[in-house]
């Protein structure tokens, strides 16, 4: 029977602080289409790992077959990657959007060419399959356990998945939701065409699947209709499983199972599309008492022939242009719903040039052009240069000091853009790009949505210092060198986000970074040479300081400021290139974190 999802001798080894050790081994099963199967076990004995194997996440050296229709799946076959749905434990949905919202955005980031009409109907269609219906309005946030994943499930089913896997998707609900979901699960397997693979712990409703596979330290100890489970594995009651597993070595479940599974083969069948299903098995002793070994030939299982949901052909990811502009709508989207980071932004825009501004509230003290009369008296002429020292000395200080405060600053709300931006959605994106989403997309509608950020933050930051502190110098320039500071920063911390496993490690390793900035600029203390050249390169701070200050080059203030800095300025041009750099460098960066996969 060729229409099936077949696994053979499935082994997976992962290597455990040097020593390699099998999580799954020799698991061998099939799957016709119109079949739902349950896969149970004891916490820790593979299961999740068995999913990810099927759906080709798995981390680890894998040996054995994974075939779907005789495509080897495993030796990187042409399959599409919306023809595996993968449900997975945790939420792939933003609690900021509404349900229908994030079934929309799921379809325009899966489905090829899909129009606005499409995507209304496709809506729709997925959230009728899983009874989500009344709460297309409802945002992601305020949804119960049972509804999320639901929700999960709405969003998988958008590409028309032939394969769908569902990871404890009904763990830790009340009996009632626990109920329902299994019954949507059996419905989409329902239609004749889709295999639907659901890892469970509840030994409840074992009648809704047609088959179970029970795991048992990474070995396989069943794989049959439910109603011989209980018979197979010698107990009362299908609950009792658990502590009847516990009874023997997995080994030991392995061998019998190889004994005796051929008996089991026939009983493996799809389903007509809202028929029942048909159960052929006879119950006669058992595996402990008999070795005896019916074979029964395949063939039994009844695939339907009628008009399919699931489309024969896999559904075409849309392409990378289409996935930017969805990607940036919904961040835009998610951020206007999103009132406590309104209000930092606001916040953060409008009080922090209000901060630097009260340094010099009355506007820079101007610069006394003293004259050294060579008529007056020494000791006159000496008191003077004292004084134009110690006033020189104070205004040039407040220059640079200002400027600094501004990059700073800026800097802070660079890392404050970006430091958490990648890190804290990372399984979502994980999962989106699984489900074939380009990281080029992801990273360029994080830069465009950053960079309004950015314009934002910084333009305002040097409007408002020009205008309230009459800072001196062209206005034009340097903006150019507060949005560039700004930028830098955020680039390099959106590129940490992509490294970092936690949104807590990347935003504090971004808040070091902004820490470094004012001590290693040498703008308050000078450095010794070599530390300086050692460090400046990569602190954005200096750049951007040194660029504003030679901005104002045909001001008086530029002599003493000048005078008192510390540290010597660099050339305008080579200032703009390396904050050019920062930025592209961070974003290269990103990129190739965002292509690195994370575990899910
Ligand atoms: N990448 C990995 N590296 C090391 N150990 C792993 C890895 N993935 C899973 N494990 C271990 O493998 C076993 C099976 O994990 P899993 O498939 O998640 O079990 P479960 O049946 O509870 O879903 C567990 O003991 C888990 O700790
Ligand atoms: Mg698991």
């Amino acid at each position: 029977m060729g229409s099936m999802l077949e696994l053979k001798d499935v082994t997976l080894f992962i290597d455990r602080g040097g020593e390699v050790q099998p999580l799954l081994a020799d698991v061998t099963a099939s799957f016709p289409r119109g079949h739902f199967a349950a896969i149970i076990g004891p916490s820790g004995c593979g299961k999740s790992t068995l999913l990810k194997v099927i759906a080709g996440i798995a981390h680890g050296e894998e040996e054995g077959g994974l075939y779907w229709e005789g495509r080897d799946l495993m030796g990187g076959s042409d399959f599409a990657a919306s023809e595996i749905g993968y449900v997975p434990q945790f939420s792939i949905a933003h609690d900021e959007l509404t349900v229908s919202e994030s079934v929309g955005y799921a379809i325009r980031l899966r489905v090829g060419g899909a129009t606005s009409g499409n995507v209304r109907a496709g809506t729709a269609q997925a959230l009728k399959e899983v009874g989500l219906s009344e709460f297309a309005d409802r945002r992601v946030a305020v949804l119960s356990g049972g509804q999320k994943r639901r929700l999960s499930l709405a969003m998988e089913v958008v590409s028309r998945p032939v394969i769908l896997l569902a990871d404890e998707v009904t763990s830790g609900l009340d009996p009632q939701a626990e109920d329902e979901i299994s019954h949507v699960l059996h419905d989409l397997s329902n239609d004749g065409e889709r295999v639907v693979l659901s890892v469970t712990h509840s030994l409840q409703h074992l009648e809704l699947y047609d088959s179970v596979l029970v795991l048992t330290g990474g070995v396989l100890a069943y794989h049959g209709p439910p109603d011989a489970l209980a018979h197979y594995f010698r107990c009362e009651d299908p609950r009792d499983l658990y502590a009847r597993l516990e009874t023997r070595q997995p080994e030991e479940w392995a061998k019998s199972w190889k004994k005796h599974h051929a008996a089991f083969r026939g009983m493996i069948t799809g389903r007509i599309p809202s028929e029942p299903k048909s159960i052929h098995f006879e119950s006669d002793g058992g595996p402990l008492e008999t070795e005896q070994e019916r074979e029964q030939e395949s063939g039994a299982g009844t695939v339907a022939s009628e008009p399919p949901s699931v489309s024969s052909e896999a559904v075409r990811a849309p392409g990378a242009l289409s996935q930017f502009l969805t990607l940036t709508a919904r961040k835009l989207r998610i951020f206007s719903r999103d009132k406590t980071q309104l209000l930092l932004q606001a916040g953060l825009i409008l009080g922090f040039p209000v901060l630097v501004a009260i340094f010099a509230w009355n506007g820079l003290p101007a610069v006394q052009n003293l004259s050294m009369d060579m008529n007056q008296g020494l000791l006159q002429q000496m008191k003077e240069n004292a004084t134009f020292l110690v006033q020189g000395s104070k205004i040039g200080s407040l220059v640079s000091g200002i400027v600094m405060f501004q990059v700073i600053l800026l800097t802070l709300m660079g890392a404050n853009n970006s430091g958490r931006e990648i890190a804290s959605e990372r399984l979502i994106f994980e999962k989106e790009k699984l489900s074939g989403l380009r990281p080029g997309a992801y990273v360029a509608s994080k830069a465009v949505f950053l960079a309004l950020l950015v314009l934002a933050q910084s333009a305002w930051m040097g409007f408002f210092v020009h205008v309230v502190c009459g800072f001196p110098g062209p206005l034009e320039a340097q903006l150019l060198f507060l949005i560039l500071v700004n930028a830098a920063m955020t680039s390099v911390c959106l590129a940490i986000s992509s490294l970092m496993r936690t949104a807590e490690q990347a935003s504090l390793v971004s808040i070091y970074l902004v820490g470094f900035q004012l001590p290693l600029s040498g703008a308050v203390l000078a450095l010794p040479e070599w530390a300086g050249v050692l460090t400046r390169p990569f602190i954005a701070a200096y750049w951007s300081w040194s660029g504003i200050l030679q901005t104002l080059h045909d001001e008086r203030y530029y002599d003493i400021v000048q005078m008192v800095i510390q540290t010597a300025l660099s050339p305008s041009a080579l200032c703009l290139w390396v904050l050019v750099c920062h930025i592209f460098a961070g974003l290269v960066v990103t990129l190739v974190g965002c292509q690195r996969t994370r575990m899910i």
